[in-house]
């Protein structure tokens, strides 16, 4: 922990990027962690790709109805608001997201780019109209042009969207410090970015209690602690520091 925090302290960029991990905390499942993950109990090539929402419509609109009716149950944690907190304070300067919650946003931070979209929005995959969440959660799912609707999420075998991308290489390149907060480094093209920052002379850390397909690149591995509780043990001497900081 102490590690974390002085490199926190003592770096001029860190960035965060997280993972599926960061929310599991707040009640949502991850994908792939052993025996709880989504993808144990979803097929994701039958479900999570275009393929599956031209030709296995229903199953498709299930599934994500299913998602979004389980995210509304559920809300940022602790460690979600002391990321906001820290953006703030210039501790950290940008999230990186695989996450398509929403919660580093609901938390307070700004400078979020959410690689894989977002559940925030739902449209026509033909014409592109917006539906509420509220009219997808209660049946509807064809647009009036006969289009399937779907969540602003990028499905498998669709391409990240470019300016968030582009964002997000901008500014994997200026951190000094990256930190991976419960990703399992699974998918690419995100997977690459924490290589990238490691090549632009980044310092790597991964907290994430399962090993991921880049610990040999990290420069520290944080596997012991949950992140909500790591976050929640630094934060305590951040505000000790940022209140010794006003006082000077
Ligand atoms: N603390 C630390 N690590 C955790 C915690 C926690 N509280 N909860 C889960 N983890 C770890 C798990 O061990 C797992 O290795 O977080 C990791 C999450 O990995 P995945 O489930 O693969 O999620 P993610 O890496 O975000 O998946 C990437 O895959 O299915 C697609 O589009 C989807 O964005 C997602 C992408």
């Amino acid at each position: 922990m102490h590690t974390l925090l002085n490199l926190l302290t003592s770096s001029s960029y860190p960035v965060i990027y997280t993972g599926a991990g960061m929310s599991t905390e707040s009640g949502l499942p991850d994908f792939r962690s052993k025996s709880r993950g989504l993808w144990e109990r979803f097929n994701p090539d039958e479900l999570a790709n275009v393929q599956a929402l031209h030709n296995n419509t229903k199953a498709f609109t299930d599934f994500y109805r299913y998602r979004l009716s389980e995210l509304n149950k559920y809300k940022p944690h602790e460690g979600h608001f002391i990321l906001g907190k820290w953006e703030k304070a210039g501790l950290i300067k940008s999230i990186i997201t695989q996450n398509v919650d929403g919660f580093h946003q609901d938390a307070g931070n700004e400078n979020v780019m959410e690689l894989h979209g977002s559940f925030r929005t739902l449209h026509c995959n033909e014409c592109k109209k917006e539906t509420s969440r509220n009219a997808y959660l209660s049946g509807t799912s064809i647009c009036s042009c006969g289009g399937t609707i779907r969540p602003g999420i990028v499905l498998f075998g669709e391409s990240l969207p470019q300016n968030v991308f582009k964002k997000a290489e901008q500014e994997t390149r200026k951190a000094d410090l990256f930190i991976v907060l419960g990703s399992s480094l699974s998918v690419s093209p995100a997977n690459l970015l924490p290589l990238d920052a490691k090549e632009s002379g980044a310092k790597l850390v991964i907290v994430n209690r399962e090993p991921t397909e880049l610990d040999t690149y990290a420069d520290h591995l944080i596997g012991s602690r949950t992140i909500k509780e790591l976050l929640m043990d630094i934060n305590v001497h951040v505000e000790e520091l940022l209140a010794d900081k006003d006082e000077t």
